[in-house]
């Protein structure tokens, strides 16, 4: 059935990624700093639910468990702003001034990706929140212009808005799209302790680390640029953001070795953490790797897909 010009109703699944690398360049004259990235789209997903009104932008937020392990944060809930700070607000707003869409849009958030992981969840909404506004209205965009949109909300956003797998450079813009070889499954454990990016990028400054190995990464991440990905080589790419931990490090080396213990492959730290995801190897059972895995964090199965946004539009 082809979708409505103007449905009253769009309903869309906003997917986690992970970076199954991620190096960082030195500062740029305006504050950001170029990237280097293997960004892949994953099954976790929030759902939006967004529906046209006559005015104003209002949003609604559940929150859904789904970790495998671990116990639901109460103060993990504290993480995702409801109010005009929201991305989904914040990108709707965005979306319908720039597009000069009339009336407004009710939103309900059904979360389920944990905030401040490095797990993409505020990018992912703020993606499906401008995707409903233009398909509310009937409107296509092109893919330059969608990009455009996303990167006035954040720089991960365009990856967001186009999901799969991606070599990304530029502050997160220019994305250059992949195949991975072969679809990989993956646990995510998730610490009780969470991440600030602006802080986590201060940080790589401070201690000088864009400045060594930045033009090999690049290079490095270049060279990916093939049809076929292999996960291996995407996770040589490392994540520099693993070596900014400070007093974190103790408990984000404790985390690894519980993860190789679990019998997973290359515990990775997913962007600027502190999420830390380990690869169930080809033909093991994920229910069994989750059982052995010991420890506190909230624990995510994941498998690797090819879109970032799911649609369905209702009448
Ligand atoms: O673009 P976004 O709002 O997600 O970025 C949050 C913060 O992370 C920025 O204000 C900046 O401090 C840092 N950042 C950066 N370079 C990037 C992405 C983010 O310095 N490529």
């Amino acid at each position: 059935m082809r979708a409505p010009a103007r449905p009253r109703r769009v309903v869309l699944e906003a997917r986690a990624k992970l970076n199954l690398g991620l190096a960082v360049g030195p500062m740029r004259a305006d504050g950001y700093h170029d990237i280097a990235s293997v960004f892949q789209s994953v099954s976790l997903a929030d759902t939006l639910i967004a529906e046209r009104t006559a005015r104003g932008y209002s949003l609604r937020i559940e929150h859904e468990f789904v970790a495998l392990k671990g116990a639901a944060p109460a103060r993990g809930r504290a993480h995702v702003p409801a109010g005009t700070d929201n991305l989904v607000l914040r990108a709707a707003r965005h979306a319908c001034e720039r597009l000069a869409l009339p009336g407004g849009v009710r939103f309900r958030l059904i979360k389920r990706i944990p905030s401040r992981a490095g797990l993409g969840g505020g990018s992912a909404d703020a993606a499906a929140a401008i995707l409903a506004c233009a398909r509310l209205h009937g409107l296509r965009l092109p893919r330059a212009r969608r990009i455009a949109l996303a990167l006035g909300i954040g720089s991960d956003v365009p990856f967001a808005i186009t999901g799969g797998t991606a070599i990304v450079t530029g502050r997160g813009e220019k994305l250059s799209r992949s195949r991975l070889a072969e679809p990989f499954r993956a646990l995510v454990a998730v610490p009780r302790w969470r991440v600030s990016t602006p802080e986590a990028f201060a940080r790589i400054d401070r201690g000088k680390y864009a400045l060594t190995a930045w033009g090999r990464s690049l290079r490095f991440a270049g060279s990916l640029r093939r049809k076929r990905l292999r996960i291996e080589d995407a996770l040589r790419l490392g994540n520099v953001f693993e070596k900014v931990l400070q007093h974190r490090r103790p408990e984000f080396e404790s985390l690894c070795r519980r993860i190789r213990a679990a019998g997973l492959l290359a515990p990775r730290m997913t962007g600027s953490g502190s999420g830390v995801f380990g690869v169930v190897p080809r033909g093991h059972s994920v229910r069994e790797a989750a059982a052995k895995f010991s420890g506190p964090e909230l624990l995510f199965a994941v498998r690797s897909v090819g879109t970032g946004l799911q649609s369905r539009t209702q009448r």
